[in-house]
């Protein structure tokens, strides 16, 4: 049959210990979660402040079902928006201090809607070498020439775009917080560089949104790069516990995304209960930033910890911490020793990181107690020592 060479290939997988996995979760998502009937300390999920299950977002997004129903039921330039939806722009302009905020279905999709509307064929993209698959996708279907810089390297990236014609539209793409490495790009000085050679700059802050800066405002925020940088892609899938993609910036760029920006265009927009739940996720944080406060109190603990017993997590500074193990065999294994231990935090390999580069992915939340985490770091130990890492 034509379509045998596929399970060829997923066998190969599966032999090369890079088969995923994916386990059925039968609770909400918080710190503890169930899977086959088994209790576990989640480390996985990216609800850093513990809202994916917050009442008063659930309360929100019923009332807003009530009100409005469920589907946008088109696209937005077709068949118009809600009110809700034109709300909860609003509201993120104002918390990130943006003149203008477009909503996407996903952080994914926020990529894809915004790199090729503002660059083309004959422009140059100059992306950072472990961006996001998102942002790589969209580089992708820009068409323009895309050049990497070295990981978090304005040096490199200013010999980059001192290399490059001068009268060549320019974009710099970088994710904010890096996704697999938990270190946090030095975004003020790669905006020194980028509008030293005249380049748009785009960060992709999926993992900065809700975590960095005042009250979870961002790392535009947290650089204090209000006005400067000229894109800002972020996601409500992740700190705000719920689905959805945003872009933040000046207003004629978020008009021109309105009438450019291809998964805005051409897919439905996010759904009544989705929109309502974020309204009601950045009313929290602009009520109080305690969530965020404790979300890097834990981290800070535990790869503190997690240091303490020999675990080498890398260059993490942020709620994400990775162990890095090298071999994909040893992070399945370690995976699942920690699963049998009651923790779950899954092995991330290859093509999510370099071959050779697997490692074991933990993701802290605000909603973690310190009981917790204590417990988290006697089963780190026991697996660690069992499988011979530290
Ligand atoms: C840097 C980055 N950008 C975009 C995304 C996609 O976000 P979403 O899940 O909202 O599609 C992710 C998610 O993993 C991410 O880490």
């Amino acid at each position: 049959m034509a379509t045998d060479w596929i399970k060829k290939q997923v066998d190969d997988l599966k032999e090369q210990n890079l088969y995923n996995n994916i386990l059925t979760i039968e609770s909400p998502i918080g710190p503890e979660i169930q899977i086959n009937g088994k209790k576990l300390l989640n480390f996985c999920s990216n609800n850093y402040l513990g809202l994916a299950n917050n009442s008063e977002m659930k309360e929100a997004a019923k009332k807003a079902i009530d009100e409005y129903g469920i589907g946008p039921a088109a696209v937005r330039t077709i068949a118009g928006t809600t009110l809700l939806h034109k709300k909860l722009e609003e509201k993120l302009a104002g918390f990130k201090k943006a003149e203008a905020v477009i909503t996407f279905q996903s952080g994914f999709t926020a990529n894809l809607a915004v790199i090729p509307a503002l660059v083309g064929e004959g422009d140059l993209i100059f992306s950072d070498e472990l961006n996001h698959a998102s942002i790589i996708d969209g580089c992708r279907l820009s068409k323009a020439e895309v050049i990497r810089f070295a990981h978090a390297n304005p040096a490199d990236l200013e010999e980059k775009l001192k290399e490059s014609p001068a009268d060549k539209k320019k974009l710099v793409i970088t994710d904010g917080v890096f996704s697999m490495d938990g270190d946090i790009a030095p975004l003020d000085k790669i905006y020194e560089v980028a509008s030293k050679y005249d380049a748009m700059l785009m960060v992709d802050d999926a993992h900065g949104e809700g975590v960095l800066g005042e009250s979870g405002r961002g790392i535009v925020d947290h650089f204090k790069l209000h006005g400067k940088v000229d894109i800002e892609v972020g996601t409500m899938s992740k700190a705000f516990g719920v689905v959805g993609g945003l872009a933040a910036g000046k207003k004629e760029v978020i008009e021109w995304l309105s009438q450019r920006g291809r998964p805005f265009l051409f897919s439905s927009a996010m759904t009544i209960p989705d929109v309502a739940a974020c309204i009601a996720a950045v009313g929290l944080l602009e009520k109080s930033g305690d969530l965020v406060k404790n979300l890097w109190k834990n981290a800070d603990y535990l790869r503190a910890g997690l240091k303490k017993l020999g675990f080498d997590t890398g260059s993490s500074i942020s709620p994400i911490i990775p162990l890095m193990l090298g071999e994909a065999k040893l992070a399945q294994d370690m995976s699942k020793e920690l699963f049998a231990e009651g923790l779950f935090a899954k092995a991330i390999v290859y093509p999510t990181v370099p071959q050779g580069k697997a490692r074991i992915r933990i993701m802290n939340s605000a909603g973690h107690s310190k009981k917790q985490l204590d417990q988290a770091l006697q089963i780190f130990e026991k697996v660690g020592k069992k499988l011979e890492i530290i």
